[in-house]
């Protein structure tokens, strides 16, 4: 194939960070997939929004089977958000054959198995790494270099949002509403950002990693979830001074054949490594029979992390539609097992 043809969904903080990619590191790009990928038609809400950079209003359209319908368009990059909705655009593009890459832990966290079956019986690739952890590649670690461990527990810092506020409300002695807004311009928080501060995000994050981790369905209603929303900075200060730092931590972990899984604000000595997990960055410990204790560490937020992830989905996508061997790995082994054994 001679140039692999993109429909991209949204153009906010991500969608443009992946425009910036593709233009910005295109010979890197080309030199690794073998041919340009190139963004044929970009989905918007608004088209009369005034949009940063230069890009040509002829690529816009808020019509969605402008995108999903087209047949010169190989592969859809979701990053506008949503649930329901958003599913039966991903749907119906399976549908038509796109291969899809999303950022959406949301729509993932709740139809990633029917979505991921779809795509198998599509012949279809899908790849999420975005969704969990921005910038950090936690998804592929625990896909490829862990998948021959057994996992047993993971903890850490998923959404970074609340550890920006966190962060600068007991460093700076700032408001949680002021940090909150700030985090908001920064192109951190989502749409809805109590989803951030009351934990439903990083507990949507919890869950997926732990169907990834543990090959078993998990239930996004089993995280036992409590957010940072009502901590003071008394609160932060006081326990600043016993000696611990307040994290927003995700846990995850296996517990006579059941798993655990828990979001909540915790206090963390100041001599563990998360207690130095400072404003939008992310940390996750994954702990196995084998490996032992590993953590990765990164940028859980923001538009050119969390745009590299999608790009680099991308480009995995693109290796596969060149080696004629899509749809093949598109349902992870762990999720299909998973799968199966929910319909038993
Ligand atoms: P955003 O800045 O709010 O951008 C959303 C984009 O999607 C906008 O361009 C918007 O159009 C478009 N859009 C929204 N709903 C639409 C609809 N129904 N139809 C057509 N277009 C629609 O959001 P974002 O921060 O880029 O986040 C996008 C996705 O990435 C979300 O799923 C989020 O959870 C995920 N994510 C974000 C981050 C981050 O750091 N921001 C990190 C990881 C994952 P208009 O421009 O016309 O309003
Ligand atoms: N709102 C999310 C966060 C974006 O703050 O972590 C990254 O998933």
């Amino acid at each position: 194939q001679q140039k692999i043809n993109v429909g991209l969904c949204g153009f906010g903080t991500v969608g443009s960070g992946v425009v910036q990619i593709l233009e910005n590191h295109k010979e890197e790009i080309v030199h690794q997939v073998g041919c340009p990928i190139e963004v044929k038609r970009i989905l918007v809400n608004d088209m009369n929004k005034k949009r940063e950079g230069n890009i040509p209003s002829s690529l816009l359209t808020d019509q969605v089977d402008e995108l999903v319908q087209d047949p010169e368009i190989d592969v859809i990059v979701e990053v506008m958000g949503g649930i329901e909705g958003t599913y039966k655009v991903l749907e119906k593009a399976i549908q038509n054959k796109k291969h899809i890459v999303t950022a959406n832990k949301d729509m993932m966290a709740v139809y990633g198995s029917p979505l991921l079956e779809l795509a198998n019986e599509n012949q279809c690739d899908v790849r999420y790494e975005a969704s969990v952890a921005g910038g950090i590649p936690i998804i592929r670690s625990l896909t490829d270099g862990l998948a021959s461990d057994r996992i047993n527990k993971i903890m850490g810092i998923v959404n970074g949002t609340t550890n920006y506020i966190l962060t600068k409300m007991i460093e700076e002695d700032r408001t949680f509403e002021d940090v909150l807004k700030e985090a908001q311009d920064l192109g951190y928080a989502e749409a809805d950002p109590s989803s951030d501060v009351d934990g439903l995000d990083a507990a949507r994050k919890v869950s997926l990693l732990s169907t990834l981790a543990f090959s078993m369905p998990v239930e996004l209603d089993d995280v036992d979830v409590r957010g940072i929303r009502g901590i003071s900075f008394d609160d932060l200060s006081y326990a600043e001074q016993l000696g611990y730092t307040v994290k927003l931590l995700g846990i995850a972990a296996r517990n006579e054949g059941k798993i655990e899984m828990s979001v909540q604000p915790t206090l963390v000595p100041h001599s563990h490594p998360l207690a130095s997990i400072k404003d939008e960055y992310n940390a996750v410990y994954v702990y196995g029979d084998a490996v032992g204790e590993t953590m990765f560490y990164g940028p859980g937020a923001g538009q050119l992390p969390t745009a590299t992830a999608v790009v680099s989905d991308l480009m995995d996508v693109v290796k596969n539609i060149r080696l004629g061997v899509t749809g093949k790995s598109s349902v992870n082994p762990q999720f299909e097992k998973s799968l199966k054994s929910s319909n038993e």
